[in-house]
């Protein structure tokens, strides 16, 4: 699998494989396949969170069977792991105060069974929190070597940017990857988003990242397995001549159209204007193999540009 060297040092793989139902909706024979499907495919870069899949169980099965199958394959040293704090579990525990930051790194360290993160995300934004508190308690992480480097999710852009402004003003640790929901599908303008922290990346954040050069991991990239099933399309994503284009696409280069949707994603950091795109998404072990086929193409120009404009 391609790799990708982010500019905060990180060389992690061209997609990252969601791990948030591991555990509970995914039983444990099936999480172990399709990550051990993922590094055999030189996969490395992992996606989870301190409170995945709370909604499904208690919120700690993600980490902890992640860090059972890290110890039981010997493998941590190949793999770039990416946890969360921030949001609640059960109704409780949001927020980014530096408690909170102390207490759920040690949670996750001990849940994955490792003594540091790669990628440590601000799950969501506080702004009930002061940003200077949050932003020394994240650096305090990295310069314990608990915490490689750091990413925000579910920030408006601009609150991102005073966070990352403040830290480089006080000599702190920024923020240098996003992870938002992106993909393929426009969204739809008459709906409002379900929670304001999931609104679908727009243009205006994409030109800020490839600015600033920081990496947008994309979750929700494959709309559910809307590209392959439409009625299990988010109500918020219009199909119309988008999805067309990718069906249409599919069908002429034998691919699925999740395939396509992974394509364009990883392309886009071709044209002016746009970040480095990593598609962020889980999958079974077949569904995995076919998505990968999108991995490896190169989409001309022209049909970027197509893409891009319809
Ligand atoms: N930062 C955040 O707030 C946030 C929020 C949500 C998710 N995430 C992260 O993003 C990851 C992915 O989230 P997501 O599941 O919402 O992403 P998604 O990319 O929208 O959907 C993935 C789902 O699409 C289906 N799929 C994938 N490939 C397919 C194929 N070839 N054919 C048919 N269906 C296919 C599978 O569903 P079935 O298994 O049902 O077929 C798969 O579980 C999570 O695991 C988590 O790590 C982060």
């Amino acid at each position: 699998m391609k790799k990708i060297l982010l500019p905060n040092g990180l060389s992690v793989s061209a997609m990252a494989l969601g791990a948030m139902n591991f555990g509970t909706t995914t039983s444990k024979k099936e999480s172990y396949e399709v990550l051990d499907l993922f590094l055999e495919r030189g996969g490395n870069f992992i996606d989870t969170s301190n409170n995945y899949a709370h909604w499904a169980g208690t919120g700690d099965e993600s980490e902890t069977l992640l860090g059972e199958w890290l110890h039981e394959r010997g493998c941590r040293d190949r793999v770039i792991l990416a946890t969360k704090v921030g949001f609640d579990r059960h109704g409780q525990g949001a927020g980014l105060k530096k408690e909170q930051i102390e207490y759920w790194i040690d949670e996750s360290l001990r849940k994955l069974r490792t003594d540091y993160i790669d990628l440590y995300y601000a799950h969501t934004d506080d702004a009930n929190t002061p940003i200077e508190e949050t932003m020394e308690a994240f650096d305090r992480l990295v310069k314990k070597g608990k915490v490689r480097c750091l990413g925000g999710s579910n920030f408006d852009t601009w609150r991102f940017a005073e966070a990352n402004a403040i830290a480089n003003a006080k000599g702190l640790t920024p923020y240098t990857a996003m992870q938002q929901r992106f993909s393929y599908l426009h969204p739809r303008a008459e709906i409002a988003p379900k929670y304001l922290f999931n609104e679908i990346t727009d243009r205006e954040r994409l030109r800020y990242l490839a600015d600033k050069n920081i990496p947008l991991v994309a979750y929700a990239c494959l709309c559910k397995g809307g590209y392959e099933v439409p009625e299990r399309l988010p109500e918020d994503c219009v199909a119309g001549a988008r999805m067309e284009l990718i069906q249409r696409m599919a069908r002429e280069k034998g691919l699925n159209p999740s395939a396509i949707a992974i394509a364009w994603m990883t392309n886009l950091c071709r044209c002016k204007g746009y970040p480095t795109v990593i598609p962020l998404f889980s999958a079974t072990p077949e569904q995995l193999e076919s998505n990968l086929r999108g991995l490896d193409l190169v989409l001309t120009d022209e049909e970027m540009e197509l893409m891009n404009r319809t």
